[in-house]
């Protein structure tokens, strides 16, 4: 019987327990993305406190682009030094260490004027109401190369694997889902098209890291939105992914939305009918695939996790919010499963001066 606890090996990286830090954009990096002193301090505490392998915040692959400020950048090889002291000193802690690599396209408000954004179609963002350039076939090219040079420098700074950001209505989840890919061509249409450019990223990433490295992706399991990615169509990616060999599935869903319950960081989440609010997806996916499945979104419970690996075939669990209110969660879960986390989901962590919990942050004076 699988334990929550035990020590397993994913794609040959050695995990100390089942339970993950998903990626979570700090905003701590620095206006070139790179590595802070606080920003190290933060991932190193979250290592020390038992999660068994670490995504630090999505990094962009691109020097002309990024989503949102104070990410990690993995555009060039500069940023490679600073970041082999992050995994020296995550792997010091026990912990395996990954890099979610991103394009993040129009969901972003940060600098939009006058940057040139990239989408598979000129469709204006429902959150962000930022138009992109649809890609050529030479523009798609020349991300695919983007995402395996960022890749290959990963490796070089000694992450144990990379994640493909796919979810959450940035650029590669836009590919996947018929709202935002209308093209015509080889990438857009039936779901083997829309897949495509995943398909030719991995196959990169496998040229330049070799084919043992493990690439992971985070996937929505939907869009949740009319006209959106579909949950089957959603199940027959995962599917054509695992076809191709890719190493774990981390389901995920929706984008920021008016409805707060379509919120891939869905907020309150304290009686356990709210929790583990991808579930049924994720337990579909994990029937229909080989890859190791990685759910993520509310899990607030080790006993309701525990109960899944007895009754489902997910994996792995992911965690994000309450390792920033808690990051030694699971630690404390390790020592006793009934623990409740502190975190209230209230979504107040994401904060301008960097994404710390509500309860820490001191009262200014007068407050
Ligand atoms: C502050 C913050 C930053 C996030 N940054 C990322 C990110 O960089 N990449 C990503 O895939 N998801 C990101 N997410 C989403 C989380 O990884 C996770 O999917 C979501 O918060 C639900 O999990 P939770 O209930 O454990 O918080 C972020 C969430 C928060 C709260």
């Amino acid at each position: 019987m699988a334990s929550l606890f035990e020590s397993t090996t994913l794609a040959g990286m050695a995990l100390r327990n089942r339970l993950m830090r998903s990626a979570t954009w700090e905003r701590m990096a620095d206006e070139q993305g790179r590595l802070t002193p606080r920003l190290e301090q933060t991932l190193l505490t979250i290592a020390e406190g038992g999660a068994a392998l670490i995504f630090p915040g999505y990094a962009f692959v691109t020097a002309q682009e990024q989503p949102n400020p104070g990410m990690l950048g993995i555009y060039d090889d500069a940023c490679v030094p600073d970041l082999q002291r992050l995994t020296d000193g995550v792997h010091e802690r026990g912990a395996a260490v990954g890099l979610q690599l991103a394009y993040g396209g129009s969901f972003t408000n940060y600098r939009p004027e006058g940057r040139l954004i990239w989408g598979p179609s000129a469709v204006p963002h429902p959150a962000t109401e930022v138009v992109p350039q649809a890609m050529s076939r030479g523009d798609i090219a020349s991300l695919v190369e983007a995402f395996a040079l960022a890749a290959g420098r990963a490796k070089r700074a000694g992450f144990d694997c990379v994640q493909m950001h796919s979810s959450h209505g940035y650029l590669l989840s836009q590919f996947l889902s018929p709202y935002f890919n209308r093209r015509d061509d080889a990438y857009g249409g039936s779901l083997e098209n829309r897949c495509r450019i995943h398909r030719e990223i991995l196959a990169a990433i496998r040229r330049v890291n070799g084919e043992s490295y493990p690439v992971l992706i985070k996937i929505n399991s939907a869009d949740h939105m009319p006209g959106g990615l579909t949950a089957a169509d959603s199940l027959e990616a995962c599917r054509i992914l695992d076809g191709l060999g890719i190493d774990g599935i981390e389901i995920s869903g929706g984008l920021r939305s008016q409805d707060p319950d379509t919120y891939f960081v869905k907020p309150h989440i304290l009686k356990p009918e709210r929790q583990s609010y991808y579930r049924p997806y994720a337990e579909a996916v994990a029937e229909a695939v080989s890859a190791p499945v990685i759910l993520v979104g509310g899990n607030r419970d080790a006993r309701m996790l525990q109960e899944m690996l007895d009754t489902t075939s997910i994996a792995y669990f992911a965690l994000s919010r309450t390792l920033i209110s808690e990051p030694d969660l699971v630690n404390r879960w390790q020592d006793d499963p009934s623990h409740q986390p502190r975190c209230l989901s209230c979504n107040k962590c994401f904060d301008p001066e960097g994404h710390i919990c509500v309860l820490d942050r001191k009262a200014a004076p007068g407050e």
